[in-house]
């Protein structure tokens, strides 16, 4: 992709669509869902594709992030977040999710938000997540997913998912990753849907939730 397009999706992102500042507990997404699952992080915690940092007020004291992202223009703003909340980032690393640049058993916990609708590869991922992960460690995710066939917003999803993908920097409206988690060898898989109330609801529903590797 364009760097100018890289530059303008972070800015974009920074600007108009991540949360930025002091959590809003009057938002239901994130009272209901973003909140809760991201108390549940624990140790040694690698994010990935963090973009600008929405996630980190989130975190409970005490974790160690490793936030991975591919788009330097989104680490700039990454940066800056890190020392906004005083998060105790130790590391911010230019990356991909389908190659982590990290030995095996590293973390206790690997959070995607948002993510998985936009990676190259989702299996490629999901074996890397459970590659990281120490044994009995948690994979944490919120992810959009295609809504259910024959229903408008499926037919909707994919008329429209060409064009969101090139003004989404590769953000695709249409996996079911869900089926993808399910999938990956991940041990107490817990998926849960949500509804996030917005129209057009495009990027809905969600699935959000956690699977674990074996002891
Ligand atoms: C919609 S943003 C979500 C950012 C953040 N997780 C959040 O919830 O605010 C999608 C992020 O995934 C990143 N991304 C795209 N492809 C990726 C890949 N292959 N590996 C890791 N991150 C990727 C993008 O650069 C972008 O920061």
């Amino acid at each position: 992709m364009a760097k100018w397009r890289k530059r303008a999706f972070a800015w974009c992102y920074h600007h108009l669509l991540s949360r930025q500042g002091e959590p809003d507990f009057s938002d239901p997404f994130t009272r209901e869902v973003r909140a809760p699952l991201l108390a549940q992080a624990r140790g040694d915690v690698l994010e990935i594709g963090a973009g600008t940092g929405g996630n980190l007020p989130f975190y409970p004291p005490g974790v160690r992030l490793t936030l991975l992202e591919p788009n330097p223009y989104m680490i700039r703003y990454l940066d800056g977040n890190c020392t906004a909340h005083a998060a105790d980032c130790a590391a911010i690393v230019e990356g991909i999710g389908e190659r982590l640049p990290f030995p095996a058993n590293s973390f206790d916990t690997v959070l995607t938000t948002h993510v998985l609708c936009s990676v190259r590869d989702q299996s490629e991922v999901l074996a890397e997540v459970r590659r990281v992960l120490r044994p009995g460690g948690r994979f944490l995710f919120i992810e959009h997913v295609a809504a259910q066939p024959g229903t408008l917003n499926h037919r909707a999803q994919h008329a429209i998912n060409p064009v969101w993908q090139w003004v989404g920097d590769g953000c695709h409206l249409t996996r079911d990753t869900g089926a993808a988690i399910r999938a990956a060898g991940f041990e107490h898989v817990e998926i849960r849907p949500y509804n996030v109330r917005v129209w057009p609801p495009l990027a809905s529903p969600h699935v959000f939730g956690s699977a674990m590797v074996g002891q």
